[in-house]
């Protein structure tokens, strides 16, 4: 049998943790299956007096992540230290460069680093694995970059946030309001350190960099991402949707166009009968359209330290079978520049929900606005404001909910600003676009 693989892991929270414990515990399944044992002979961290549940002491113990990287007698070097920048990136670089393999977990860092970290990859002949770094134990990246590797992926769209899925399944099922269900997912230990990061719609962001450069073969790029989050979605949405045959999610989504490659992240409108709708709680799932597997949808838990560990220990398994596969499908010099097409020039069907003066004429003014702009409507659903959830008073604005067909993205724009200078709706306008599944 072939000497064992030695694993040096830095950052020992919830995952790192998790790991050391799966490391453990599947020995004897982990050697047969790879032909070798894994051994996690040295540990980094910030404190070694903390109680974390798990044995280290025969590991060697490095209070600098970079030491541990380019330390002899490792042969794989795990980073899930986190941030795009800092210790993260210096240890991935010095273990690149010191000719060691890396698993990361690390979406920060591989949406804004992962083209030239995977240069040094290919420059030094080691691997360079992520699975953990999007949908935590749902095997994407491998099933994009080998599973899918003869398919032309047209469009992969996703819950990859489980923070803003759970905070939406429970404001939904519960009736209760976002800060609530933002305090317990982060009890749970859901969220990021800073929780605007996953309900802004960046750590998405991130995610969907990592998986459009995979479908696309582009270089990640973040930048390129149209961003929203779900903080401005409120209880009265959610019960619309409901009503229309439709859920809210918020979906990371890619998809070719003629204009280029679409990226955006944004509270979305589901109907309610899709695969995706069915999706709660911090579970996420992705689902790539491919001409003939339409669609494929893989769902699990995407966020926690067990998930996320098992997806780490996936890649240094592959590492002690001996694969490597280029980081992201295609050696680094043929990945192209992400053409960005435009999110004003976006067509798709739109929920929008107003509040209208309760006055005659309000709804023909609205309605001429649209039609000015072509925008051609499904259904428009006008509330009497009794009892209205976000109506004033008795005499005061009435929500009206329109559900537009495909339109642009510029004219539903046009028409909105239009309506506000004819001073018939309070406050701003809640637009959710609706993706076609
Ligand atoms: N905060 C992330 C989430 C953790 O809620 O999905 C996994 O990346």
């Amino acid at each position: 049998m072939a000497a064992p693989l030695k694993v040096g892991v830095a950052g020992l929270g919830t995952v790192g943790s998790a790991l050391v414990a799966q490391v453990a515990s599947q020995r004897e399944q982990l050697t047969a299956r790879c032909g070798r044992a894994i051994d996690i002979v040295a540990v980094c961290a910030r404190s070694r007096a903390k109680n974390r549940g798990i044995d280290l002491k025969k590991m060697k113990w490095f209070s600098d992540p970079v030491a541990l990287a380019r330390a002899p007698g490792i042969d794989v070097f795990v980073e899930l230290i986190g941030g795009a920048g800092g210790p993260a990136k210096s240890a991935v670089e010095a273990a690149l460069a010191s000719g060691k393999s890396v698993v990361t977990a690390n979406k920060a860092l591989l949406a804004k680093h992962g083209v030239k970290l995977a240069g040094l990859a290919e420059k030094h002949h080691v691997a360079l694995d992520f699975e953990a770094a999007v949908g935590a134990a749902i095997p994407i990246v491998k099933t994009l970059r080998e599973g899918l590797a003869g398919n032309k992926i047209e469009r992969i769209y996703g819950i990859l946030n489980g923070t803003c899925n759970y905070i939406l399944t429970r404001m939904e099922q519960d009736k209760l309001p976002f800060a609530d269900c933002l305090k317990e997912a982060q009890r749970l230990g859901y969220a990021e350190a800073d929780p605007s990061f996953d309900i802004e719609g960046h750590d998405t962001a991130q995610k969907l960099a990592i998986l459009a450069s995979l479908a696309f073969g582009t270089k990640a790029d973040q930048s390129a991402i149209y961003v929203e989050g779900i903080s401005s979605i409120a209880p009265a949405d959610l019960a619309a949707a409901d009503e229309l045959g439709y859920r809210v999610k918020l979906l990371g989504v890619a998809v070719k166009t003629p204009k280029g490659i679409e990226q955006r992240v944004h509270p979305t409108m589901v109907r309610k009968d899709s695969s995706i709708a069915q999706v709660m709680g911090v579970t996420n799932a992705v689902t790539i359209d491919a001409a003939g597997i339409n669609p494929l949808t893989l769902v699990g838990p995407g966020a926690g330290g067990a998930a996320t560990a098992s997806a780490v220990l996936s890649d240094i398994a592959d590492i002690a079978r001996g694969i490597k596969t280029a980081p992201f499908g295609l050696p680094t010099a043929r990945l192209t520049t992400v053409r960005k097409a435009p999110m004003q020039r976006h067509e798709g069907g739109y929920y929008i929900r107003l509040l209208a003066r309760d006055k005659p004429g309000t709804v023909a003014t609205i309605a001429t606005r649209l039609a000015e702009q072509d925008i051609s409507l499904e259904s428009i659903v006008q509330r009497h404001a009794a009892g209205a959830a976000g109506a004033e008073s008795k005499n005061g604005p009435v929500p009206v909910i329109l559900i537009t067909y495909a339109t642009s993205e510029d004219a539903v724009r046009k028409a909105l600003a239009a309506v506000g200078r004819d001073r018939v709706i309070s406050g701003t306008p809640q637009v959710i676009r609706i993706e076609k599944n």
